[in-house]
This record gives C-alpha cells, structure tokens and sequence, in this order.
C-alpha cells in the first residue's frame, strides 16, 4: 500500500474542485478488486448489486447484512489504494441506532471507509448521525433500487418539476447533514448537471449524464457479463477490449476521465 496514493474524503473533493472525473466501480471479490486497482480506479463500491448479478436474485431487498461484510472483507483483502464504500442492505438503517451498529460493523470488521445509503429527507438525522461518529457518507438519490417494490418498476427519476426540485432539495439537505459524496441513479442529465453545480461534494452518476463530477458503473454490466437486457445507461467496454478484461477496465476509467462516457446514448434528457 502507497499511502501517499491512498483516496481519501479529501482527495475526490480536491478532484471535484480540480474539474477531474472520479472513476467508480463495483467490485464483491478480491480478483476483480486486483484489476480495478491496477486500472487507478479511484472508488470501488461493494453494492448491494451483488443481489443481483452475484447471487441471481431479482432485486436487491433481500440482500443481509451477513453478505455485505463477507463481500466488503474480501474486497478490502486486496484494495490498496482505492477509496472503498461498502453499501448498507434493505432496513438496516431505518433508525439512527440501527445505521451506526450495522455501518459500525461495515467499517470495523469490514475494512470500509465510507458507507452507502439511499433516501433523502428521510435519512438527514442517520446522516448527520453517522458523520458526528466519524462514519463518511455517500448518499444516493433518483432511483432507489431498494425502494422497487413502491417505485413499481426501474424508471428514470425526477423527470416533472416537482419531482426534480425535491430531489435537488434533498441533495441540498444531504449535504448539509453531512454527507461526503451523492450517488445520483437515473435522472435526466440537466438535472444531474444543476445539482452538482448547487452542491460542494462531488456527484456520482449512474444514468446521469456526463455532467456529474464522477462516473458508476456495475461491474458485471459494462463486462457485458449480467443476463438479460444491458441497461441504456451502461456500456459493454469488453467488447472493444480483445477480450481483456483488465483492458475493458482500463478503457472504462480513461472514458471517464475524458468524458467520452457517459455518451448522450447512455444518458436521459
Ligand atoms: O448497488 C450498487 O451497485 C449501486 C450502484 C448501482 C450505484 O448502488
């Protein structure tokens, strides 16, 4: 480990400052995990994806608090330099108490340095919570993939007005409760735009469009390796990569530090 390369909480708001794209990428297993941090990654997100493209589950409801330490430890067994969030399962932050004995385990036990949940008004007292102990945040809005089952379906967020200016006005909020980082999930690019010029900590799209101060992607998608239909936001970078799949990782993050993704094809309007 190169503690001088080490990502922190400050060095991604150095980078937003800096105009410079931060790359971010699921990872479960300590091999993958290997080729992201060869690729100078700068964020890896143990998601709760994993429900999904690891364990073939239909959505990520079911996904415990069990699993998320198991995958974050493996990860952390072979991350050296990159900032590493772990994600909170479905319910295991509905109280303030409950989010600080379970993000408590992520980091302690899991080797974490950042926390993933997702909401807006409703998580501004867990928030502010976790970060008077210390604990960083990112928060995540648009679509929620773990409220589904009440959103009826995966569908882009905040496309009327109403919709968009609640969901700037719970990044506002995030921010000012304590959150370090904003995962924004399917939401037109405009939007995405105006909120991270509204707001000091760096934005994180998926779906997003090219304006976010840094780009997610699930691993397994943009390996072109998820079964069923790839979604419009992602892209297959093993495709053009003869097959490497360090070099389809490599092409991710330069796409993301040029900006040549997201494309207009993998965003909304
Ligand atoms: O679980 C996950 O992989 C995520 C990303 C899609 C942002 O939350």
């Amino acid at each position: 480990m190169n503690h001088d390369s080490l990502v922190t909480v400050t060095k991604l708001l150095q980078m937003k400052k800096a105009d410079e794209k931060i790359s971010v990428l699921t990872s479960y297993d300590a091999s993958f995990t290997t080729l992201i941090e060869n690729a100078g990654c700068e964020v890896i997100l143990v998601g709760d994806s994993l429900g999904m493209v690891v364990q073939g589950k239909e959505s990520t409801v079911p996904v415990t608090m069990t699993e998320m330490l198991y995958h974050t430890t493996m990860v952390r067994r072979s991350s050296e330099n990159c900032l590493v969030i772990a994600d909170m399962p479905f319910l295991s932050y509905s109280t303030k108490e409950l989010a600080l004995k379970n993000a408590g385990k992520l980091m302690k036990h899991g080797g974490a340095h950042m926390v993933k949940l997702e909401g807006g008004a409703i998580r501004l007292e867990t928030v502010k919570a976790l970060s008077d102990n210390s604990i960083p945040v990112c928060a995540h809005l648009g679509l929620l993939p773990q409220s589904i089952h009440k959103l009826g379906g995966y569908k882009v967020q905040g496309r009327d007005d109403s919709q968009a200016s609640s969901i700037l006005d719970d990044a506002l909020a995030l921010q000012h409760a304590g959150a370090d980082l904003l995962v924004l999930e399917c939401v037109p690019a405009p939007l995405a735009a105006k909120i991270t010029n509204s707001i000091d900590i760096p934005t994180i799209g998926i779906g997003a469009g090219v304006e976010c101060d840094g780009q997610v992607l699930v691993l397994y998608d943009m390996l072109g390796i998820t079964s069923g239909k790839r979604p419009r936001f992602s892209k297959d970078f093993l495709l053009e990569s003869n097959g490497s799949v360090q070099t389809a990782i490599n092409n991710y993050v330069s796409a993301v530090r040029d900006r040549s993704f997201p494309a207009v094809e993998h965003s909304y309007k």
